[in-house]
């Protein structure tokens, strides 16, 4: 068991109705709120109309029209210079994971003098954030609950995943009936996004018993709970228990002491999306059982049995090597019946960008500590599969 560190400075309060509550968090933190939301999904379900009858009494700038796969250029340009403009106290995050990771790069940027791509590239380390309060709308990245964001920089084509201590909310609401709403095609992408962050802390080389129970029982829960939600999508309970394990599965809770695995798939997933603009859990499901394809060896075998016998149930007594196969054919099975397309192609990508794709995800990402080290050959094989 390796050593570590953990502590999740965020306070989640979780359930139905719990909105209530928002006027007492919010007068903890000040008067004036910068209001962060998307392309309007927040005033169709009525919650941005329910955030300002409960905050009447607070300074209110909004930063509506912030795009999934959020970008620098504006929403987090325009967000800091909002917050500096009118002296904000506090982000509030109404929306999914783009919202709030766009939210999260305003907070530290807004306290920052120069130019927040410096924060978000590592040229430069924060030293304080405006602290952050979110009301999830959409069950899948975890960001309620990590201290990351993934920002989008279309003119160079990177996706980089900004972390820092001091980009964990300090309160999240998270009420299931705020996802009734959600589009199965995002529903299926939050169930798949949710699984790989599962499986990037699964698949390392010296995890504990506790945690691959964990992992097993967080994956069996979002097929069996995800399938539930597509289809019936005011099912509660499995809202409920999708939203509250996509919150876990982000923060490294289900991997403490276990070696580093280096999250390939999203290393190479955030090409995808970098160059494509591409749904992120859409692309995860296309390279999930193609970079499972490419780690089988002897050495991964044992990971691929445990996983292809306590989350899938398959026959022990089978051949090992069988057991894996079976295990990833039953992966992409898992995705492809709850409506991902399971090929780039469908997506609009062809080959013509994949050296570009594989060089860009070698040079930025070092999947060369992964796992399974992946050179930029193996990263381009993985993506050619992936067609
Ligand atoms: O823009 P609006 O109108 O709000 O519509 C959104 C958007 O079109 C819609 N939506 C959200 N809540 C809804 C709803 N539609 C109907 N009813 C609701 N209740 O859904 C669409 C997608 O929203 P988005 O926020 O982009 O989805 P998600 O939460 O999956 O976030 C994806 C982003 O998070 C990053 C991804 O890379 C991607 O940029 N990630 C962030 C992580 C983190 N911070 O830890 C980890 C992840 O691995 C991931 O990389
Ligand atoms: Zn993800």
């Amino acid at each position: 068991m390796q050593n570590f560190e953990y502590c999740t400075p965020t306070r989640l309060i979780f359930g139905k109705g719990v909105i209530e509550k928002l006027p007492g968090v919010m007068a903890q933190f000040g008067k004036k709120i910068l209001l962060t939301y998307g392309g309007g999904s927040i005033k169709k379900i009525g919650l941005y109309q329910k955030v300002l009858e409960l905050l009447k009494g607070f300074e209110i700038v909004e930063l509506p029209g912030i795009q999934p796969n959020p970008k620098y250029d504006p929403s987090v340009l325009d967000g800091v210079r909002l917050c500096k403009e009118h002296k904000v106290d506090v982000i509030l995050s109404a929306g999914g994971g783009s919202v709030l990771d766009c939210s999260k790069a305003i907070a530290a940027g807004a306290c920052y003098e120069g130019e927040p791509w410096d924060l978000i590239s590592y040229k430069v380390q924060a030293t304080s954030a405006l602290p952050i309060v979110d009301i999830l709308t959409l069950a899948a990245t975890g960001s309620e609950y990590d201290c990351g964001g993934v920002i989008s920089r279309t003119e160079t084509n990177d996706k980089i995943g900004y972390i820092d201590p001091l980009l964990f909310p300090a309160v999240s609401f998270l009420d299931p009936v705020y996802t009734f709403t959600v589009s199965k095609g995002q529903t299926a992408a939050g169930i798949a996004d949710a699984m790989n962050h599962i499986l990037e802390q699964y698949f390392c080389e010296d995890a504990t018993l506790m945690n691959d129970g964990f992992c097993e029982a967080g994956l069996k829960s979002l097929m069996v709970n995800g399938m539930k939600c597509l289809e019936n999508p005011e099912d509660y309970t499995a809202r409920a228990e999708m939203m509250f394990v996509c919150t876990l599965a982000c923060n490294n809770i289900m991997s403490l002491g276990n070696s580093e695995s280096g999250w390939p798939m999203h290393g190479i997933e955030h090409a995808l999306s970098g160059y494509y603009d591409i749904t992120h859990g859409w692309g995860l499901a296309i390279i999930t059982p193609r970079w499972m394809q490419h780690i089988l060896s002897e050495r991964t075998l044992p990971r691929f049995v445990k996983y292809g016998v306590n989350v899938f149930g398959i026959d022990t007594s089978l051949d090992p090597w069988e057991i894996a196969r079976k295990a990833i054919e039953e992966t992409y099975k898992f995705f492809e019946s709850i409506g991902i397309p399971m090929h780039l192609r469908e997506l609009g990508i062809d080959n013509s960008r994949i050296d570009e794709m594989a060089h860009h995800v070698a040079v930025n990402e070092g999947l060369e500590n992964a796992y399974v080290p992946l050179t930029e050959q193996d990263i381009r094989k993985i993506l050619i599969k992936s067609l």
